[in-house]
């Protein structure tokens, strides 16, 4: 059944009215604001009063999502009904950090079981890798691991990783390996030593030509010095929902980590996917970050719609999707270690959500998803945020904030969350033309000259902005915060009533890449029918080139 389009006309009707407004009087006209516009949730302080949304409106944004039935939806989804239907599963990472001692039985069986083992496969693994009793063939300890995957086969444990690096072991260096461009691997082997490293394969479908290729390349190299098939097993280990694809490249049972085909890829690193981040930080930390997105799961299951941190956010970026024209969020990390974070929930939200037809394959009403991107701040303010300031485009931004372990001698943990800080109340306020002037003349410019000048210095302000703030990056808060933003983007698909747990967009592009490899290697001539010139005329251009290379 489809939204009611009342609630939506509603939305949109004041969207419309609330285009152009300042942002900046809502908190007189409001008194209590700060109470209904901020919450905290399994360790995160959240803060959306800077969005250009009055009470009212949010109040018919809530109308919305009862009408969208999400709470429906939500626990379909976590009770494991099929709300997957292109491909007839369901979405289940939420039983990967489950509490093993809550069953949750779907068609009949109890999931748990199954989760618990492998995670305790996982863990004995990993300590053993850890503290030195899994050695290489030649009885050398492990010293570098190559995690080799792509997509949320990599994004997920490599953000983890780079995330909780504070806390990872001494001796392992994890290194990822996803491009399938030669000239990734060509830059990383040179470091590493076979003798010493563990090669870690990822792959759900076990059938990802990039992914493929790369193993192959990195069983060759390993085979290349001194370690035969039989040793090669202390080298190489699999992870995969697709066993079968892992025996014919010569894994045994052993050496395969599993999960199930209801883990969507970007939902995965709760899985065995999750690997090279127990190996860094090891096992005690990687329950940790489980129990912070268990956290987030009983939050999102629990709050009451008008107090639910994803439910609130998908409704914040509904908003304005109608009310700004830019078309795209912004997501900016006042911290080095979640640098990542940008392009983990590029993948989570576009992946999830870059769709155009509903759960019916009908064509979708209503806004299209934003464009999601971002940098890590302050680096961002020396880029494109000029853009943010002065651009004619609104693009709202989503500020993630931690709070520095330790005090640093040269006040830069000060120095880094007094500009994200800054950054939000200037996009708020910006600066007006008499402001502006008021600056140049203080500075002892004469009249004429701040006239001149003073246009350019004008921000318009009122750009809306969401602050995230963890009181600090540790494990539980981690997984607290991908937890969120997987649940938000359910919801912002359940608000378009799409099926935010399937990417078939992704299969066209990799077919015909098949057929422009054959032509590039001239094995089948039948490939080069039907294109258009354009691509004709490249591939015979790239074909005649790679022919002329010595
Ligand atoms: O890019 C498409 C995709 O299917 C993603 O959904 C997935 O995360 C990635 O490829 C890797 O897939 P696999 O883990 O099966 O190798």
């Amino acid at each position: 059944m489809d939204m009611p389009d009342s609630a939506r006309t509603r939305v949109a009707a004041l969207a419309l009215a609330a285009r152009g407004r300042a942002i900046a009087p809502l908190f007189e006209a409001e008194p209590d604001r700060l109470d209904r516009f901020t919450l905290d949730a399994a360790g995160l302080h959240i803060d959306f009063a800077r969005q250009a949304i009055a009470s009212g409106e949010l109040d018919a944004l809530l109308g919305l999502a009862r009408a969208a039935r999400i709470e429906a939806c939500r626990d379909a989804m976590l009770r494991g009904d099929r709300v997957n239907p292109t491909e007839d599963r369901p979405a289940l990472h939420t039983a990967l950090r489950r509490d093993p001692a809550e069953p949750l039985v779907v068609d009949g069986v109890d999931l748990m079981p199954g989760v618990a083992r492998e995670l305790a496969r996982m863990e004995r693994f990993c300590e053993a890798v850890r503290d030195g009793r899994w050695r290489g063939a030649t009885h050398r300890p492990i010293a570098d691991v190559v995690a080799i995957g792509i997509g949320g086969s990599s994004l997920g444990p490599l953000l983890a990783c780079e995330a909780l690096r504070a806390r990872a072991h001494r001796r392992l260096r994890i290194h990822f390996l996803s491009n399938v461009d030669p000239g990734a691997w060509a830059a990383l082997h040179p470091q590493l030593d076979q003798a010493s490293t563990l090669v870690v394969i990822a792959s759900k479908s076990w059938r990802t030509l990039e992914t493929a290729r790369n193993a192959e390349a990195a069983r060759d190299w390993l085979l290349a010095r001194s370690i035969d098939l039989a040793g090669l097993a202390r080298h190489l280990v699999g992870i995969t929902a697709n066993p079968a694809g892992a025996h014919a490249f010569g894994l045994s049972d052993e050496a395969i980590f599993g999960f199930e085909d209801w883990v969507g890829g970007r939902f995965s690193l709760w899985s065995a996917i999750g690997l090279p981040a127990m190996l860094s930080v090891g096992a005690q930390n990687f329950r940790e970050l489980l129990a912070g997105a268990r956290a987030m799961d009983r939050h999102f299951a629990e709050a009451p719609l008008a107090r639910n941190a994803p439910v609130l956010l998908a409704l914040v970026s509904w908003w304005n999707r109608l009310v700004l024209d830019g078309g795209t969020e912004a997501v900016i990390p006042y911290c080095d270690a979640l640098r990542r974070l940008p392009a983990w929930l590029q993948q989570l939200q576009m992946e999830s959500n870059g769709k155009s037809v509903d759960l019916d394959g009908r064509p979708l009403s209503g806004p299209s998803i934003p464009v999601v991107w971002g940098e890590p701040g302050t680096d961002a303010q020396h880029s494109f945020f000029q853009a943010l300031h002065q651009g004619r485009s609104v693009h709202p931004v989503e500020f993630v904030l931690t709070v520095p372990e330790a005090p640093d001698p040269q006040g830069r943990d000060l120095a880094l969350l007094a500009n994200a800080l800054a950054q939000a109340e200037a996009l708020m306020h910006g600066r007006s033309l008499q402001e502006s002037l008021d600056e140049l003349q203080a500075q002892g410019l004469d009249a004429a000259q701040a006239q001149r000048l003073a246009p350019h210095r004008v921000h318009p302000g009122s750009r809306p902005s969401t602050t995230v703030l963890l009181d600090r990056l540790d494990p539980a808060r981690l997984g607290a915060l991908l937890a969120l933003y997987e649940h938000r983007t359910a919801v912002m698909g359940w608000l378009h009533r799409l099926n935010s747990f399937d990417q078939w967009g992704v299969e066209l592009g990799k077919q015909m890449a098949v057929q422009a490899e054959a032509l590039l290697r001239g094995t089948d001539g039948a490939a080069a029918a039907g294109r258009d010139p354009s691509s004709t005329a490249l591939l015979q251009r790239v074909r005649a080139l790679l022919a002329g290379r010595g």
